[in-house]
């Protein structure tokens, strides 16, 4: 028997506040412009938590929205696995908190630090978990308050990043089909680690170097995740990359031969919202219609670390 991860629901959470290009030039007095934001990365507004709002606010939002979606209650629940850089503590982990917020008291909950591939590798790790027979039930979530590591006087960096949640909840499948995830490649290569860190608590970038690496490493872990598949370009339906930059997205899409209304874009609305960038897109393109039962989802993300990967998915 052959167990698969269906990804059988979607949630995305994003908090009440949106600030433009303009707002955050003006609140912040940073010597930047909407038109140098948008030429540079795509990005228009981000959304910002509120003083007191929590990642594991936020994430219990996006979670409850996906079980919703799913059509399932918290007692189907056997993990929930939280991918943040942001976490509400130390520890307890920020998973333990939403699995509290949701009033789940059986099964396990952790965190998964990978930058803004984080959602992938919890992906990885909640695939490999159903195959093996230890959940039935998981939830995968990826939260962020980055605007709370930023540092206000470096608009190289302040101007990229926003907050949000998405989740997605995993139903294990022993029905021989095609439904489920098809396979996740990670990878990392710590000798790059000082080019997207946290310092002293401030978020810093080396924005050209890991540009140069992004577009190199997430075309091979695409190109990876097909051959481990044995599929084409031409099978993709959707991609759905990490949200960081516009310019990136669209070569990722050009790349796979992919018209531009196949790939989905929310760095426009959300910035880079790290981690939940992807479960957020997901959340809007499943919602809307876009993404239906049968499509092969294509999803890839490269963040801190380095760390890097992809994800096939098929609806
Ligand atoms: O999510 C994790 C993965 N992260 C990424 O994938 C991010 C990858 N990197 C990027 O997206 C881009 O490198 C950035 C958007 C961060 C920067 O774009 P860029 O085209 O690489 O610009 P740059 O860093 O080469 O800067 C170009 C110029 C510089 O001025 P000089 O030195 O040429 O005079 C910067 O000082 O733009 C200047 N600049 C700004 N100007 C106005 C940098 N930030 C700003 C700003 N407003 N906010």
């Amino acid at each position: 028997m052959t167990l698969r991860a269906v990804i059988a629901g979607t949630g995305g959470y994003l908090p009440a506040r949106v600030l433009s290009n303009d707002g955050l030039a003006e609140a912040y007095g940073l010597d930047t412009s909407d038109a140098w934001i948008v030429e540079r990365t795509g990005i228009r507004q981000r959304h910002m938590v509120a003083d007191g709002e929590t990642v594991s606010d936020m994430a219990a939002e996006a979670a409850r929205k996906a079980l919703a979606q799913a059509g399932s209650e918290v007692a189907e629940v056997d993990a929930v696995i939280l991918a943040t850089a942001t976490p509400d503590a130390v520890f307890p982990s920020t998973a333990t908190r939403v699995q509290a917020k949701l009033g789940i008291t059986r099964g396990y909950s952790f965190d998964i630090s990978a930058a803004c591939t984080g959602f992938i590798y919890a992906l990885g790790v909640a695939d490999a978990m159903v195959r093996a027979g230890q959940a039935r039930g998981v939830l995968v979530i990826g939260a962020e308050a980055f605007t709370r590591l930023l540092d206000w006087t470096d608009r190289t960096t302040c101007v990229l990043f926003g907050d949000g949640a998405g989740a997605v909840f995993l139903r294990a499948s022993d029905v021989a089909g095609q439904r489920g995830i098809l396979s996740t490649h990670l990878h990392s290569d710590g000798r790059h680690g000082d080019i997207l860190q946290v310092e002293q608590g401030l978020f810093r970038m080396a924005g050209r170097e890991v540009f140069r690496h992004a577009v190199s490493k997430l075309a091979s872990a695409v190109d990876e995740a097909l051959a481990a598949n044995a599929l084409k370009q031409e099978d993709v339906h959707w991609l759905v990359p990490h949200q960081a930059n516009l310019r990136i997205i669209e070569a990722m899409g050009r790349k796979l031969g992919l018209p531009p209304e196949r790939v989905v874009v929310t760095v426009d609305r959300h910035a880079n919202t790290s981690a939940a960038s992807i479960p957020l897109a997901l959340a809007e393109a499943t919602r809307d219609g876009r993404i239906g039962e049968g499509d092969l989802v294509l999803m890839e993300a490269i963040g801190g670390g380095l760390t890097w990967g992809a994800a096939l998915a098929r609806f």
